[in-house]
């Protein structure tokens, strides 16, 4: 189905939307949408369009193209408000979730945070949602403390409660790990962090192509995330803050745009999300962002959620039969399905399926902390995409039990 002919998003028939994606040839499985999803035409026919036919800057030519790109640029701002439920001017384009983070980490914590001051984050953390508040926190004298995991790989929200203390001035948390598909309860971690005045960011990255956002209803402070794993482009994502908190961030990078009036004597800054925004931006990224959202909302999220769990449950059941096989995360991950093959290095698991045209990720998926703590030094991963369908999963099988075939 062309996402073009807009769907019933109660619809809970398997989504098939491969022939949408011109660059999944017949047969391969690509399982690793987690790392980056593949790109619906219409994404790749924004960007074409915004090189080969509007192509023009944004907010500084008087001409009309200019003017007209400014319109589209300002549209696609409007676009992504709408998606996550918040208001334009609380957002804030960046170059992924990781840029987002280093910039809260800056602009707020590094402003509002003072000697003494505690940040919390978990064990499941991204590594882009823990180096940049370690940064911070030498910075400024704060320390981290470290939620722990429930036995099934969620974020512990009892064991946060426990742990949080008026010193705490920020926390961080995945809305979905990237490891292990569990997803937050970011409403209860919004209120216990509320609770002792601290301010919540949720990362985003796994769950806004995977589970309907509101962050008005969410209650977090900031939501972060990269349009690369929401089948837009690399190099564009987005910052969503309370209006208020953005307006109490000073600048981060100094240049054109940011800027209300600049002399030698004293510049002044504009207001957000202009003043988070200097130099020229990915301005064409920005219209992919656009289209990939469409494309998104076309199928509607709580029918792409349903596709991606009836996927993780059939490959957590069939590799679940599979001698040898561990696997990690709840049974109701989002779209994640990690796991280890007795014995066998996740690389030669990945390696042996890549031979039978199935493309996972194995390694540590920027989480040593997780893996740690999982007591493995690597996972395998396999990660649904709105693309994936059943054949896929039996692939995946098919190759996992030539791995234990091999290996004996
Ligand atoms: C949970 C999570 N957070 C943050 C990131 C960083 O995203 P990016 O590299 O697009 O900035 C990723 C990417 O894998 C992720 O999965």
């Amino acid at each position: 189905m062309s996402a073009a002919t807009s769907r019933d998003p109660a619809a809970d028939a398997p989504l098939d939307t491969l022939a949408d994606f011109p660059a999944i040839p017949d047969g391969w499985a690509y399982l690793d949408t987690a790392a980056t999803a593949q790109k619906p035409q219409a994404v790749v026919d924004a960007i074409a369009r915004g090189y080969g036919e509007t192509y023009a800057t944004v907010h500084r030519g008087v001409y009309q193209r200019s003017a007209d790109m400014t319109v589209a640029y300002e549209a696609a701002r409007a676009r992504v408000a709408r998606f996550i439920g918040a208001e334009p001017d609380e957002c804030v384009f960046v170059r992924g979730a990781t840029e987002a983070i280093n910039l809260v980490a800056h602009g707020w914590a590094g402003t509002h945070l003072k000697p003494g001051d505690r940040i919390m984050l978990s064990m499941l953390e991204h590594h882009s949602n823990i180096v940049p508040w370690q940064m911070v926190a030498e910075r400024v004298g704060a320390a981290i403390d470290v939620v722990p995991l429930d036995p099934d790989g969620r974020i512990d929200l009892d064991r946060m409660a426990a742990m949080l203390r008026p010193e705490h001035g920020l926390v961080a948390l995945a809305h979905v790990s990237n490891v292990l598909g569990s997803v937050l309860d970011v409403r209860r971690a919004a209120d216990l962090a509320h609770g002792v005045g601290a301010k919540i960011l949720i990362d985003g990255c796994q769950s806004v192509a995977r589970i309907p956002v509101d962050v008005a209803a969410l209650g977090c402070d900031f939501y972060v995330f990269s349009g690369h794993k929401l089948y837009g482009p690399t190099g564009i994502g987005v910052l969503w803050g309370r209006a208020a908190l953005l307006d109490a961030m000073p600048p981060w990078q100094g240049g054109g745009s940011m800027i209300d009036r600049v002399s030698f004597e004293r510049t002044t800054y504009a207001a957000p999300p202009g003043r988070f925004e200097a130099g020229t931006p990915h301005i064409v990224g920005v219209l992919g962002l656009h289209a990939a959202i469409d494309y998104v909302d076309a199928l509607g999220l709580p029918a792409i959620h349903a596709h991606e769990t009836a996927l993780v449950a059939e490959a957590r059941e069939a590799l679940g039969r599979i001698d040898g096989v561990r696997l990690f995360g709840p049974a109701d991950s989002a779209g994640i399905v990690s796991f280890a093959v007795g014995g066998v290095h996740p690389h030669d698991v990945a390696t042996i399926l890549d031979e039978g045209r199935v493309a996972i990720r194995a390694g540590h998926h920027c989480a040593q902390p997780l893996m740690a703590a999982l007591g493995v030094e690597a996972t395998a991963r396999a990660s649904f995409g709105v693309y994936n369908g059943p054949q896929d999963v039996a692939a995946l099988v098919r190759g996992v039990e030539r791995v234990t075939r091999i290996f004996g």
